[in-house]
């Protein structure tokens, strides 16, 4: 773990603890943090049950949890459907005329749903796939930008128990293709275009391309925003609001069984090969219910506003799933943080009154660069938290978020991932903040960090962050590949490891310090080094290429790859530009290196593996620790 002692060093020196006002406290849903903590702990499983008693079930479970390791079942035997407790539960009460959803778009259109609403389009929307003949258990690939159609779609998946895969619309067509692949995709609902910037981005010509080769797909159903509406090619494709337009807004939920699929989602691991993340509609529905509700101490009041794009894991938990549970007002524009000016997002909290802000460092970064002068012009006095995900926050982007925002509204820093479902360490509302620490793990949640043989290391000293037992949220298989699945389980034995190395301070406070294996992260995008290698090495080009992540001021890290070529092939800048362009036909725009490098040599080990840490330590001009394994 190169580096990480003097990291460690840097972050505990600014020793400055923020309190939360009184305000804050008094009114919050949890209030003493350590007692709620403690209890959970003592008897996790009655803990979990408390709080899954909170939502609906069409018949109650028979036992909390059934671990054979490491294989986890919660609430077995119990019935349920995520989206009851997204909707029917709220316009069945006072909630029916409470908004849902607004969207924003980039030229300041807007489309308000309530949640009767909602509920009405999500069953039109249900039905209208029933009648392609999409049923339970088979999987839907979704490929929107961020429109309402997004939460209708996801809704109208779980609602008649088909499996979602949402995958983000920036990536390529190679990228979309495999993933169809591997999900056997039996429909795909998309748009012709996203808005970015300004520019009409086109993805149905994406989809087309990601077609080619994917024989499961059977329909393709298109969100159709521009004039003159794009071709269609029925009766394979076919057009949203026609889908919808015959269909009934009555759709009941089909029963599902707790522990049966809810969505699929691909995330980059250490090998080339995306892997599919399993989870469930029980336990998935009670861990986001109750992170959103404590972590963000959500009130009918809140106006929330998540920066996410739902194509993430923090999409699905947390813009659609666990706010509709908790019945809150979302906010959900379009477009990027700086157009039409790097006061947008400033602008729609203030004209919207958002009071709760989750972001991620990344984009508080970008933020922090074009200055005080957009924050200040805006009136941010119904900010009461702000949140933030995806990659460890410095302290400095912390203060600056702190401080612009008024200096009083507790920032939850909240660590968690695509496996985890749901935030897993984080301060609550009720915690004095350390800028830069996650502070402590969500109740019913055991975290350590630990060496390599599973001994817990003491404090201010670097290991491996892992989860101690079992949690509702967790993912239960990964799609396919239930080998790859154990891993997580067996690395370390008998407990989960995250793959981030950390440590934790004398008061238990846990710093994320980044990833421990060939994954990172770049603006918060999830990326395998291996994913990137073999995009390369797929051009004719390219003999072998190796890729790091490099730390960058705004973005956390950038790609920087190093490239042997073919022999008959000369490196060039032309040589350069080809090879971003062919990383980005692969995989899409946010994978491309920003540095690459030609070279003769990598590093590897005997068996030929390449010694990304040797490549990084080299770049980074420090010790690359135990060598002995180099083969020259
Ligand atoms: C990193 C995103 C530090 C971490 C929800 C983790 C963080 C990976 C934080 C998962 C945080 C996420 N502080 N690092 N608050 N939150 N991470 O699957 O390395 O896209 O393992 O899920 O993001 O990324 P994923």
């Amino acid at each position: 773990m190169a580096g990480t002692e003097e990291k460690i060093d840097v972050l505990t020196e600014a020793k400055k603890v923020y309190d939360p006002p009184a305000e804050v406290v008094e009114s919050a849903w949890v209030r003493d943090y350590d007692q709620v903590y403690e209890q959970s702990i003592e008897d996790p499983e009655r803990f979990w049950a408390t709080i899954a008693g909170e939502l609906e079930w069409f018949n109650p479970w028979d036992r909390v949890l059934e671990w054979d390791y490491p294989w986890a079942k919660w609430f077995v035997g119990g019935r349920c459907n995520i989206t009851v407790n997204c909707l029917d539960r709220h316009v069945r009460g006072w909630r029916k005329n409470k908004v849902a959803l607004i969207w924003v778009g980039e030229d300041g259109a807007s489309r308000v749903f309530t949640y009767g609403q909602l509920l009405r389009e999500v069953n039109r929307c249900a039905n209208g796939l029933k009648g392609l003949g999409v049923g339970k258990g088979d999987r839907v690939t979704i490929y929107l930008p961020r429109i309402p159609e997004q939460f209708i779609a996801m809704l109208a998946c779980a609602r008649i128990g088909a499996i979602h895969s949402v995958v983000y619309s920036g990536f390529s067509a190679q990228a979309l293709r495999d993933r169809i692949a591997d999900a056997e995709a039996k429909a795909v609902i998309t748009a012709d275009v996203g808005y970015h910037r300004g520019k009409a981005v086109q993805l149905k010509g994406i989809v087309d391309e990601a077609l080619e080769g994917t024989p499961s797909v059977e329909h393709v159903v298109v969100v159709r925003r521009q004039t003159p509406p794009v071709e269609l090619h029925p009766p394979r494709e076919l057009d949203w609001n026609q889908l919808i337009e015959q269909a009934s807004p009555r759709c009941r939920a089909e029963v599902m069984d707790a522990e049966d699929p809810l969505y699929i989602l691909y995330t980059s691991g250490t090998t080339g090969k995306p892997k599919g993340v399993v989870h469930v509609h029980g336990g998935y529905m009670v861990g986001t219910y109750i992170t959103c509700k404590w972590v963000f101490d959500l009130k009918d009041e809140d106006v929330y506003f998540c920066t996410a794009d739902p194509g993430w894991v923090t999409g699905h938990s947390y813009i659609v799933y666990a706010p509709l549970m908790n019945g809150a007002t979302v906010l959900f524009p379009e477009g990027a943080l700086d157009y039409p000016d790097p006061g947008r997002w400033w602008s729609l909290i203030e004209q919207y009154e958002v009071s709760i802000f989750y972001s991620t460092p990344t984009a508080i970064r970008a933020l922090m660069k074009y200055g005080d002068e957009w924050p200040r012009r805006y009136d941010l006095s119904s900010l009461r938290i702000l949140g933030t995900v995806g990659e460890p926050i410095n302290p400095e982007a912390w203060l600056w978020y702190y401080r612009v925002t008024g200096e009083r509204c507790p920032i939850v820093d909240t660590w968690w991932q695509t496996e985890t479902g749901m935030i897993m360490i984080t301060p609550l509302p009720c915690v004095p903040l350390k800028p830069g620490s996650a502070a402590r793990p969500f109740p019913g949640i055991e975290a350590d960090v630990v060496d390599r043989e599973g001994r817990p290391v003491p404090p201010k000293q670097g290991g491996f962050l892992v989860i101690k037992r079992p949690w509702p949220a967790m993912k239960r298989t990964i799609y396919k590949d239930p080998q790859r699945y154990e891993q997580y389980w067996k690395t370390i034995p008998n407990v989960y490891t995250a793959g981030d190395v950390a440590f934790r301070d004398e008061d238990g406070y846990f710093w994320i310090l980044g990833r421990a294996d060939d994954v990172i992260k770049v603006s918060g995008y999830r990326l395998g080094t291996a994913e990137i290698e073999s995009a390369l090495v797929s051009h004719p080009a390219v003999a072998e290429a190796a890729a790091i992540g490099k730390p960058d001021p705004v973005k956390g890290e950038i790609i920087k790859t190093f490239v042997i070529l073919k022999e008959g092939y000369a490196p060039s800048e032309a040589m350069v530009e080809e090879l971003k362009a062919h990383v980005r036909h692969t995989l899409g725009p946010i994978a491309v290196p920003s540095e690459l490098e030609f070279t003769d040599w990598l590093p590897k080990t005997r068996s030929g593996k390449i010694m990304r840490r040797v490549l990084k330590a080299k770049e980074l001009g420090v010790d690359p620790g135990d060598i002995s394994t180099l083969e020259e």
